[in-house]
């Protein structure tokens, strides 16, 4: 089936946050939302249609989830990122937030050391500091236009760091680490005794080109310090449905992760989620590939566009995600001004740079999973904006 994602959809009135939540965010409702991470794509058919019929029997009590949800999840695996896992590995949670701060409650003290790479996804630096945790930044380095770990920073700090949280690949900066980086960083981790939490939420993004790996593939031992965090919500846009997984391989670090857990009382979950969830990895993968295609033609629609109009506006060559990491920093707009130009003059709503700390300072993130005529309507608004300075 040819899925049209040209054709827009309007979510006005259906309290999606990214359309219903712009005054709140940006202090007005005029403008074109392209922030926060979810798909302005209808998910897959066979989705839909697994949702409706479970909604046709009317009984929403207390559900197990059963041994096809598992099984759906870990065929996923293996057959996209070639990842063997094991159904007991598996551990639900409602979201991939609440695993970053479930994990940090129950791998760590307040006062320790979690360390992180801005510019990151913000709430990152949230469940560290909400947890009191002490936090550690190790910077990507940005040069010629690529982002790096950089490694001997990284091999400073490590020494006391209780855990790093990884995002694999890297929201924002669109990179998907590669097997030779993600073991150079986890065989620090190894030596140092720090545990990986590798946050692979948007695993299943990797553009045309480009590959995921899981950091728990690369062999035993980094597999016996990592908890990896994943879920179907970015790859199907299933979000609101409040389903993901944390895989551990590491008996003792699965059971105690699993006791913390049940005190909270949350492993049942969401009958729609878990429906979902399997729909999905069962039956999305033609909508993916092709939703792929579309986000990586929308990136070079955007590269096009600022070579010929707007050379002096830079995006990161992305590799992962649907968020473009857009450097407007040659405008020379300092503190709020650019973000404030964005919203008022251009009328574009982004993510600013600022959000994800260190080195976001003169860059916006736009999503850039929506249609076509909705990328150009906000790019003409841009140069328009820009050139009317
Ligand atoms: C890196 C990363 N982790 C986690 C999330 C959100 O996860 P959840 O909605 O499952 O809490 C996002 C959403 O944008 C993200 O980009």
């Amino acid at each position: 089936m040819k899925y049209d994602f040209d054709k827009v959809v309007d979510r006005e009135g259906t309290h999606s946050v990214k359309f219903d939540a712009r005054n709140y965010f940006f202090g007005t409702e005029d403008l074109i939302p392209m922030w926060v991470a979810d798909m302005d794509f209808p998910v897959p058919v066979e989705v839909t249609e697994a949702l409706k019929q479970r909604a046709d029997h009317p009984l929403y009590g207390y559900t197990m989830r059963p041994d096809s949800y598992y099984n759906s999840f870990i065929q996923w695996l293996e057959k996209r990122h070639g990842w063997k896992v094991e159904k007991d590995w598996i551990l639900f949670s409602p979201g991939v937030v609440p695993a970053l701060n479930f994990i940090i409650q129950a791998f760590s003290k307040p006062g320790e050391k979690i360390l992180i790479q801005p510019p990151v996804y913000h709430p990152f630096f949230f469940s560290v500091e909400n947890n009191y945790r002490e936090m550690v930044f190790n910077p990507l380095r940005y040069s010629n236009g690529r982002y790096e770990m950089d490694f001997d920073d990284l091999e400073k700090k490590l020494p006391g760091v209780k855990m790093i949280l990884l995002s694999n690949p890297h929201n924002p900066v669109g990179r998907a680490w590669t097997a030779e980086e993600l073991k150079k960083m986890a065989d620090l981790c190894v030596k140092h005794d720090v545990l990986i939490v590798s946050d692979e939420i948007h695993s299943d993004l990797s553009l045309p080109g480009n590959k995921h790996i899981p950091v728990a593939s690369l062999s035993d031992e980094i597999a016996a310090g990592t908890l990896s965090c994943m879920a179907p919500s970015k790859t199907f846009n299933l979000a609101g449905l409040s389903t993901s997984s944390v895989i551990i391989s590491d008996k003792e670090k699965r059971t105690s992760f699993e006791e913390y857990l049940e005190r909270f009382h949350i492993s049942g979950g969401n009958v729609f989620g878990m429906v979902a969830s399997e729909a999905a990895y069962l039956h999305g993968e033609d909508w993916l590939n092709q939703v792929l295609g579309y986000v990586r033609d929308n990136f070079e629609y955007l590269d096009d566009f600022l070579k010929k109009n707007l050379p002096e506006v830079h995006l990161t060559p992305a590799e992962a995600t649907y968020l473009a990491w857009i450097d407007f920093s040659a405008l020379g707009m300092e503190g709020d001004e650019l973000k404030s130009f964005m919203i008022n003059k251009a009328k574009v709503g982004m993510n600013d740079g600022r959000t994800y700390r260190d080195g976001g300072e003169g860059f916006q993130r736009m999503n850039l999973a929506c249609p076509r005529s909705t990328v150009e309507e906000a790019l003409n608004r841009i140069e328009k904006a820009i050139k009317g300075k």
